[in-house]
């Protein structure tokens, strides 16, 4: 099982390095890897076995690109996993399928491991099935979904930070569909908390999950890994 922390725009550099130095102490069983996406600004070297990667990044090694960072940021603290595509940056940053396949593709060019996130809004949920698979068929547009250092993450939108998970079965038959687009590992995100998530990776299909909001509190994520140490699949 995959395990993810993404941070999102919480914790600072001291409590990020507190966390990861708590989360260090858990068992990681052998088939179980765990990620953390810290906040920019808590990027660090830190002393960990765990895979730290960063939430977003330009595509360039350096320049003149206001407010962003680029590869010489990542490579000051050894970091070679991104997130690409959240749905938060994507429908709150405004950022296009055609600049999140330039991102990938120059982060795929430097061999990182890129964790890719796709998911669709409540308004194609409801308009049923074959609209929710044509809007994330969409989101697959342009990525080398045979990239070796790909995961997906299924994220659907109405279904981040709102408590609001589809049911086991719905998780199933999209993650089943999704698993004919590419055969990497294929995360489940939203609303992922300590009491729903050993039946989410009981899912098949299910590869692991993309944590926010329950994976702040390191001992609730901690726990979320020690379920998944012991699930075999
Ligand atoms: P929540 O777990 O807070 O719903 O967020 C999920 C998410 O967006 C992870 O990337």
């Amino acid at each position: 099982m995959i395990v993810a922390a993404n941070l999102k725009t919480n914790l600072t550099r001291q409590e990020t390095l507190e966390y990861v130095e708590t989360l260090s102490n858990t068992n990681i069983a052998q088939g179980t890897k765990v990620l953390v996406f810290p906040a920019t600004s808590s990027l660090n070297s830190f002393n960990t076995s765990l895979t730290i990667g960063a939430q977003n990044a330009y595509p360039t090694k350096n320049g003149a690109f206001t407010g962003e960072i680029g590869l010489v940021h990542l490579q000051e603290f050894n970091i070679k996993s991104i997130l690409l595509g959240h749905s938060e940056r994507r429908h709150i940053l405004g950022e296009t399928q055609e600049k999140i396949v330039e991102k990938f593709n120059f982060f795929k060019e430097q061999g990182f491991e890129i964790v890719y996130c796709v998911g669709e809004r409540l308004q194609e949920r409801e308009a049923g099935l074959e609209a929710t698979l044509a809007y994330i068929q969409k989101q697959y547009e342009g990525i080398d979904t045979s990239y070796e250092k790909l995961t997906v993450a299924y994220e659907p939108v109405w279904a981040i930070g709102t408590g609001l998970v589809p049911t086991l079965v719905d998780i199933e038959t999209i993650h089943s569909e999704l698993k004919k687009l590419s055969s990497a590992p294929l995360l489940y995100g939203g609303s992922v908390k300590l009491n729903n998530v050993k039946d989410i990776y009981n899912v098949p299909n299910v590869d692991g999950v993309l944590v926010g909001s329950a994976a702040l509190e390191v001992k609730d994520f901690s726990a979320m890994v020690e379920i998944a140490n012991s699930i075999s699949k």
